[in-house]
């Protein structure tokens, strides 16, 4: 048998070991993985409802609140605010909220649960890349187009606009209205953000 004969054989009988090895190495790899696809508490916890006291939210104000590592804003409109909600319904691209993510219960005009339409509850992702909206309740704010603007949110990255239901503008980057997640009233004044079962 020839040198190259010799190491041939050596190379097969190492690259089968290799091999065996290999196979172990995925094997003993492969359990500590089995026991992080069962979520930790922690985990759990992340994805868990949120619960939320509205009872000092006023008029004009918002709280963000974090759920699932997202920001989800809740506001409480004016009277102001909800009026002026229909009357720019021909400038924005999904007025009905057809093409938007919503709870069914939240497809209205108001975008919010019937008998407590003055409180907005939103995921603050722009539906664009997913910056997070500022909100701009201030009717005629100069940088926002002056008159035309009457309350809304503010996306930065791209310049998205949305009114003070989430709904999104014409001519902007973000294809639809902002997405509200599931919740419901476990009493006049608190929320339950991430569970709607019972509702
Ligand atoms: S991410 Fe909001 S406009 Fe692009």
């Amino acid at each position: 048998m020839s040198n190259d004969g010799v190491n041939e054989g050596r190379r097969r009988v190492l690259t089968a070991l290799t091999s065996v090895v290999g196979a172990a190495g995925v094997v003993g790899a492969a359990v500590p993985f089995v026991g992080s696809w069962n979520p930790s508490a922690k985990a759990k916890a992340a994805g868990a409802p949120v619960e939320v006291n509205i009872s000092k939210l006023e008029p004009g104000q918002m709280m963000t609140v974090e759920w699932r590592g997202k920001p989800v804003y809740v506001f409480r409109r004016t009277p102001e605010a909800m009026a002026s909600l229909s009357s720019i319904e021909g400038r924005l691209r999904d007025p009905a909220s057809e093409e938007s993510v919503q709870p069914a219960y939240a497809q209205n005009a108001t975008r919010a649960i019937e008998g407590k339409e003055d409180v907005s509850v939103l995921l603050g992702l722009c539906t664009h890349l997913g910056c997070a909206p500022t909100y701009r309740p201030e009717v005629g704010a100069e940088d926002l187009g002056g008159d035309e603007w009457i309350g809304g949110f503010f996306c930065r990255c791209h310049g998205s606009k949305f009114d003070l239901a989430g709904r999104v503008f014409e001519g902007v980057p973000a294809p639809i209205n902002l997405e509200i997640p599931p919740y419901q009233y476990l009493s006049d004044t608190l929320l339950l953000i991430g569970d709607d079962q019972g509702a």
